[in-house]
């Protein structure tokens, strides 16, 4: 396709996924414009900041903007003018104090873009969203954009995980296109034709399809994670070790290595607020039955951390109170400074509410942490938050931490005890420097 057949995109919302999308849909050479209401963070992307840590994604920010593919607006208007094919990519987070999905960002986005929709476009839903929404998006759409029926809706699901969005994007395992006409598949084709060049699978599906796949596979994978967590809480009650369980199962084919690391268990913006609208929305619609298990699922996985704080508790002869502890890690994993409902934010809280002084360090999660905790202390580096400490915990599995050499560790802390929260560290290794070494699921 030459350039002036491609199909021009407009990207609405640009943080985590539409900026990511926005910047390699650019690289791939389509002309994009990104939308944000948020003007802070479209100034930030105009001068070529990313406004969060991922890896290659500034690189490929600078040259993007540089070819002059990729624009920036706040403006509906503007994005509308450019777009023949319209991404929503908008967050749709937990709704406070309930299970349910926040659609308000989604419905704001199509209510500022429908009403300057004056030909014949497509608009696509990537956020995750409760299986119907799409359905009813439509009719919004329709009402709304004076172009009515001319303007479609498809779904195209998103997949990518922090840390690695960038080739998740230009190389995913899968496109998902949810359409209800074979206009709107051919518009999605032409809109993914260079990563469908690569031989990507495609299943083009209906609305509801397209919504569902995405809360599956999270659910899927959240409840692998839960399995081996279980297991290793079986394991805690049995003298057995859970990490030679999960590689014994991981060579099993059938049951792969994958989401089989046990520890501290999954946190983030995605995993744990959509078991939870999953759950709520299966319950709506009269098959709560059928998914009841994702609450379990989502208990085993709080428990977890309750359990890890079990282990420093133990390693304190029961007294967190007055204890000095040095918590390594805060993102909710390696490689991202993301730390919505991570895990070792969690615990580092909790230990700090039981009267421990609690001191942290991450490497790249620590402006966050502070401005959301601010009653938490924090340190420069592994090194400076042990001093002195009576426990250190492992939290976050950052390769800095697994690479720590146990002997240099022990000269600047009080005692030599660890919880390894996330089996990042060899145990015989630690032990033999001297350290009292627990991790959960282990002898
Ligand atoms: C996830 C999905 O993987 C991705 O496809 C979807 O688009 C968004 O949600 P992400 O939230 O970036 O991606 O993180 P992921 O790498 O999936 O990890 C989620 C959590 O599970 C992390 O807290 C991680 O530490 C934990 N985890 C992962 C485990 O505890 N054990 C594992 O074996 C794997």
């Amino acid at each position: 396709m030459s350039q002036a057949e491609l199909p021009r995109l407009t990207v609405i919302g640009t943080g985590y996924l539409g900026a990511t999308h926005a910047i390699c849909m650019a690289s791939l050479g389509y002309d994009v414009v990104g939308l944000d209401v948020d003007a802070g963070k479209i100034q930030k992307l105009r001068s070529g900041q990313v406004p969060f840590f991922e890896p290659g994604l500034p690189e490929l920010l600078a040259k993007t903007l540089e070819s002059g593919r990729l624009r920036f607006t706040t403006s509906y208007e503007e994005a509308a003018e450019h777009g023949d094919i319209h991404f929503i990519c908008v967050g749709t987070p937990q709704q406070p104090g309930l299970d349910a999905c926040d659609l308000s960002h989604v419905e704001a986005a199509v209510r500022g873009l429908a009403p300057h929709l004056t030909r014949r476009c497509l608009v696509v839903g990537k956020s995750t969203v409760p299986v119907g929404t799409a359905s009813t998006l439509t009719g919004l759409l329709r009402e709304l954009a004076p172009a009515g029926e001319e303007v479609e809706l498809a779904w195209n699901p998103e997949f990518l995980r922090e840390g690695f969005a960038v080739d998740d994007t230009l190389r995913p395992d899968r496109l998902v296109f949810g359409v209800t006409s074979d206009w709107a598949r051919d518009r999605l084709t032409a809109a993914f034709q260079p990563i469908l060049d690569l031989g990507t699978p495609t299943v083009v599906t209906d609305l509801a399809t397209a919504e569902l796949v995405k809360m599956a596979a999270n659910s899927f994978l959240a409840t692998k994670i839960s399995y081996i967590n279980a297991m290793a809480e079986v394991c805690e009650a049995t003298g057995a070790d859970v990490r030679d369980l999960a590689q014994a199962l991981a060579y099993d084919d059938r049951i792969g290595g994958r989401f089989l690391q046990p520890g501290l268990g999954f946190g983030g913006g995605c995993l744990p607020k959509d078991i939870r609208a999953f759950a709520h929305r299966a319950e709506e619609i009269g098959v709560g039955q059928a998914v009841s298990f994702l609450r379990e699922v989502d208990a085993i996985n709080r428990r977890r951390r309750s359990r890890t704080i079990d282990l420093v508790r133990e390693l304190l002869d029961g007294r967190l109170d007055g204890a000095r502890i040095a918590c390594l890690g805060a993102a909710f994993k390696p490689n991202s400074d993301d730390i919505r409902d991570a895990p070792a934010l969690d615990v580092a809280r909790t230990m700090h509410g039981l009267g421990a002084t609690v001191r942290v360090y991450d490497p790249a999660a620590l402006d966050n942490a502070r401005r959301a905790y601010p009653e938490l202390r924090y340190g420069t580096s592994a090194m400076d938050v042990a001093q002195d400490a009576d426990v250190v915990v492992l939290l976050t599995e950052w390769t800095e931490f697994r690479q720590i050499d146990p002997t240099v560790l022990a000269q600047t802390v009080r005692h030599r005890r660890i919880v390894d929260g996330r089996h990042a560290l060899d145990s015989a290794t630690w032990r033999q420097a001297g350290w009292e070494y627990r991790a959960l699921g282990r002898p």
